[in-house]
């Protein structure tokens, strides 16, 4: 199986990142300290859920320490702290996102709640027998099902923008698929599966030419780039707050405020009403219309210290740190003959997908776990992708600014490791 190395893979120079310091920002991820089967932890799975600072775990200690009460409703000293704290990351999240107004910011649980709020909500009210949603062939299942759902209650039709052998998306092929039936275009940035980059300015540009709105599935892109609503332009935009170092159960929509007036409320209940009685319920104001029952006070206060944490970095200096840890995996990996890369698109972000002959992506996985290394391995709630490559399942390896051109080695002598236990 030795054979199955090169010269290539022991001799690619590793790049220099000397602008951006991933030592120093492990010291903040209390987590990576930790031995893993007696090995130091290697974890690359951060496209799943990234790690978190302590900046982030101090800040929801201290509010349930220090701050915690219900919000919205109180008059007392606690509740009008926790309103506050709530409310401030509310603003934290619109100048993190650039967006125009607080009430475009809808905390939900994350990307998959944010996307079918849209659905149930925007979907509903909009879509009728014989109109389009287009979605695109990288999507996650969080992009597909909610569509499938509201378009078959409706009559409507889901059509999928095609992508080419690389995992970029055929755009050629986008423009003829919008009409006066096209609803949405809701289209994913970077895709969890492949990494590859979305045009989205490009797409979102000539969806509009055609009158017809864009929402971005931003779960993958916001922890790697800069993104700013307003210069997108795109309708709406959805996170996952766990997936930028932030706690789990916290996400945000954000939505044209236009667009979130318009729209019904997703959930009834308490908050998302101004008043009630059995005749007649008027709801509440925007966001709150959208935000039914007590919310993630305590996640959206980590978010916030999240956001604030990550923007706190050379945001360019990061990405370019990123990229640079891809194109050496991508160099190291692709060397060794029974790999093979699922997802070589023009631009990719921090995911390097592939399948070794023979080995399942779970066996892979396994071995790399016995060296400490965290990936994963499965279709990634993108079976469409993997059927596209004929695959069942890739494993996955996914960076993030703490990563360290050491993690990468690390992956390709476990990568080695494998292939030998299988010769
Ligand atoms: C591209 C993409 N969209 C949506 C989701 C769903 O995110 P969540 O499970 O946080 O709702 C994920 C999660 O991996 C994702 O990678």
């Amino acid at each position: 199986m030795s054979s199955m190395w090169n010269e290539k893979t022991f001799t690619a120079e590793r790049p220099a990142t000397a602008a951006f310091d991933a030592w120093r920002v492990r010291a903040d991820f209390p987590v990576l300290k930790q031995t893993v089967r007696g090995r130091p932890l290697i974890y690359l799975d951060n496209a799943a859920s990234t790690q978190k600072p302590t900046a982030v775990i101090d800040t929801i200690s201290r509010f349930y320490r220090e701050e915690y009460s219900n919000v919205h409703r109180g008059v007392h000293y606690l509740s009008q702290l926790a309103t506050d704290l709530y409310e401030d990351a509310r603003r934290t999240t619109r100048s993190f996102l650039n967006a125009k107004h607080d009430e475009e910011i809808v905390f939900v649980r994350g990307t998959t709640e944010a996307i079918n709020l849209v659905a149930q909500t925007f979907g509903r009210s909009k879509l009728g027998p014989g109109d389009e949603v287009i979605v695109s062939a990288i999507e996650h299942h969080a992009n597909i099902v909610p569509w499938q759902m509201i378009c078959r209650e409706k009559g409507a039709t889901l059509r999928v923008i095609p992508m080419n052998e690389h995992g970029d998306l055929i755009l050629d092929a986008f423009e003829p698929m919008l009409s006066e039936r096209t609803k949405l275009v809701s289209i994913v940035h970077v895709s969890n599966a492949l990494g590859t980059v979305n045009p989205v300015k490009e797409i979102i540009d000539i969806a509009h030419q055609h009158g017809v709105p864009v929402l971005i599935d931003g779960a993958q892109s916001v922890q790697h780039m800069p993104v700013d609503v307003q210069e997108l332009d795109c309708d709406f935009f959805a996170l996952s707050g766990h997936k930028i170092y932030g706690p789990t159960g916290i996400g945000v929509l954000y939505g044209k405020k236009a667009l979130l007036e318009d729209m019904p409320p997703y959930q009834g209940g308490g908050d998302m009403i101004l008043s009630v009685s059995f005749e007649r319920t008027v709801y509440n104001d925007l966001p709150y219309k959208f935000e039914a029952g007590t919310p993630n006070i305590a996640g959206a206060i980590g978010l916030a210290a999240a956001l604030k944490y990550f923007r706190s970095h050379d945001i360019a200096a990061l990405a370019a740190h990123e990229s640079a840890l891809l194109q050496y995996a991508t160099e190291k990996l692709e060397s060794i003959d029974a790999l093979r890369i699922i997802g070589t698109a023009k631009e990719k972000a921090s995911v390097v997908s592939f399948t070794l002959c023979a080995v399942h992506p779970h066996d892979i996985g396994t071995i790399l776990d016995q060296h400490g290394i965290a990936i994963r391995a499965g279709h990634h709630c993108a079976q469409p992708v993997m059927q596209h490559f004929g695959i069942p399942a890739t494993a996955r390896a996914s960076f993030s600014f703490y990563n360290t051109m050491e993690d990468v080695d690390a992956l390709v002598h476990g990568v080695q490791s494998v292939l030998e236990v299988f010769a």
